[in-house]
């Protein structure tokens, strides 16, 4: 099991030493738990970059975020909120997450369901250079209320990984 967690003076990423042009990446995990803690998945690019998020705020375990942003931009500026079925604390139990990209859409999914997906329709509005994947765990105190604020005389801040599977298309 891999455990990525955080403490006052930083969080921890992840990432990935290849990358690709279209492809799945399926991750298997708890998120970390509690207010402020961040746990997040994430495809992008170069700067100014493409960017695919799958994002958790450990005030509100129940739901994860997906967005996306195109050359630093968000072109959608309400992010979609997605949660298990039935729902549940995603801190306290496994589940699968996933995104995909291709040449026409971006998907994502909870437990191989998809509960997004974005069709390409134009060049400036779609996220093409996004083939690096990280995942990481960070403190979102300072977010703007986003993520909330951390507690550190709580429990520990650990997002805890079964699996990722790391799925190249090209
Ligand atoms: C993969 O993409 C990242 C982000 O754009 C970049 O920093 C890195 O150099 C790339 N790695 C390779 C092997 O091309
Ligand atoms: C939040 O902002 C304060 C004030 O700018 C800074 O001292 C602190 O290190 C920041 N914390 C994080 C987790 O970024």
């Amino acid at each position: 099991m891999l455990q990525l967690s955080m403490n006052k003076e930083c969080g921890t990423n992840l990432i990935s030493n290849r990358n690709f042009t279209y492809g799945r990446v399926d991750i298997v995990m708890k998120t970390a738990s509690g207010s402020g803690a961040v746990t997040a998945l994430v495809l992008m690019g170069p700067s100014p970059s493409d960017e695919i998020d799958i994002e958790f705020v450990g005030k509100d375990p129940t739901n994860f975020q997906s967005m996306y942003f195109v050359k630093g931009l968000r072109i959608d500026q309400q992010a979609g909120f997605h949660s298990s079925s039935p729902s549940s604390d995603l801190s306290a139990s496994f589940h699968t997450y996933s995104f995909e990209l291709t040449a026409t859409a971006v998907n994502w999914y909870i437990d191989n369901s998809l509960v997004r997906s974005l069709k390409k329709s134009s060049d400036s509005t779609f996220p093409t250079a996004a083939g690096n994947f990280r995942m990481g765990v960070w403190d979102g105190s300072n977010t703007s209320g986003w993520a909330g604020t951390v507690d550190w005389s709580s429990s520990p801040k650990v997002a805890y990984i079964k699996s990722i599977k790391y799925n190249p298309y090209c």
